[in-house]
């Protein structure tokens, strides 16, 4: 779906909701109809970053049948022409969401008519994250300098991957590859992608070019979040280089966005980072990061003044 924009990370605190609410309101300030959704299920928070810190309807109110539409539970923002979906009410077991009702949510969240839908993910590589990551071509990833955190970004890049390849088999199909590919490639190989889809293109050569045609057809991006002055500023561009080479997988790398204590204080303060501090060099990362990923052609100049 070419208008939704999952935004997921491997860690907790890597900056996917910050990140979210900030294409959010930079999207909304192109006088777009922009709805964030928060699916990070059992953890939402983004309704403080988007300025509603009381919610009245929740994502679960759909799930439970306490509204009829998926729509019925969109909230207005202080923002104009920016909605959300919240978690806040959501019950303590919704991370445990069962497959029908994730299928239920899938389909609803396709249907929804918004200019621009985010998806603020939860960390970890659960299969509700890796299938609403898939909802769309245009995953967002985000990850800090970190070791721990490009390490769980990266497993979270090669879990979607096989959650992808997982959609053209059945259970027993499948753990006939990871063996095959294990007696050809050695003990391990059923976790490599390359040697996985070796053994597909010579066993299921069929699913293999649907899958070829459907990861060419990815348009996964790369923003690295929290960068402080002495971290490496290609950095980005190495983990797409070494995602390419063992995934084969384009992934763009997107921008940095740098660390900034402003941040901070504007989460305290309960306001919008872009409004208050528009003149940080965080903010003005920010605008870059999200004229790349709209390209509003002929109309970038505007995302300066929001
Ligand atoms: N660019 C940044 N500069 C400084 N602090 C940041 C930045 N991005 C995020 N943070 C901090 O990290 C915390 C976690 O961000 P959040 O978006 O909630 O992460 P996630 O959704 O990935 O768990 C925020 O509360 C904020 O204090
Ligand atoms: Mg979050």
């Amino acid at each position: 779906m070419a208008h939704i924009w999952p935004i997921g990370g491997g860690k907790g605190g890597s900056g996917k909701s910050f990140i979210t609410s900030s294409l959010g309101r930079l999207s909304a300030g192109l006088g777009r109809r922009t709805l964030v959704i928060d699916l990070d299920l059992g953890a939402a928070n983004l309704h403080t970053l988007v300025g509603v810190p009381y919610p009245s309807k929740s994502f679960s109110d759909f799930l439970q049948k306490k509204v009829t539409r998926l729509d019925d539970t969109v909230v207005e923002t202080p923002f104009e022409n920016l909605f959300l979906i919240s978690g806040a009410q959501d019950p303590f077991d919704i991370a445990n969401l069962p497959y029908e009702q994730k299928i239920k949510a899938l389909r609803a969240i396709m249907r929804l008519d918004y200019a621009c839908i985010l998806l603020d993910l939860g960390a970890g590589t659960s299969f509700n994250t890796l299938d609403f990551f898939l909802l769309s071509q245009n995953g967002i990833f985000i990850t800090t300098p970190e070791p721990t955190s490009i390490e769980n970004v990266y497993r979270l890049i090669r879990s979607v991957y096989f959650r992808r390849i997982r959609y053209c088999f059945s259970v027993s199909q499948f753990k006939a590859l990871e063996e095959e590919a294990i007696e050809q490639f050695g003990e391990g190989a059923f976790n490599k992608p390359e040697c996985m889809m070796k053994v597909i293109e010579r066993d299921h050569p069929e699913s293999y070019r649907e899958l070829q045609n459907d990861f060419n057809a990815f348009r996964f991006r790369l923003v690295i979040n929290q960068l402080h002055k002495r971290d490496n500023a290609v950095l980005g561009l190495h983990i797409c280089r070494i995602i390419e080479k063992h995934m084969g997988l384009g992934i763009e790398f997107t921008g940095n966005v740098s660390y900034d204590d402003h941040v901070h204080d504007a989460i305290c303060q309960q306001v919008s980072f872009l409004d208050r501090y528009p003149y940080t060099k965080t903010a003005g990362e920010l605008r870059a990061v999200g004229r790349q990923i709209f390209q509003p052609a002929g109309r970038q100049l505007m995302l300066q003044y929001v």
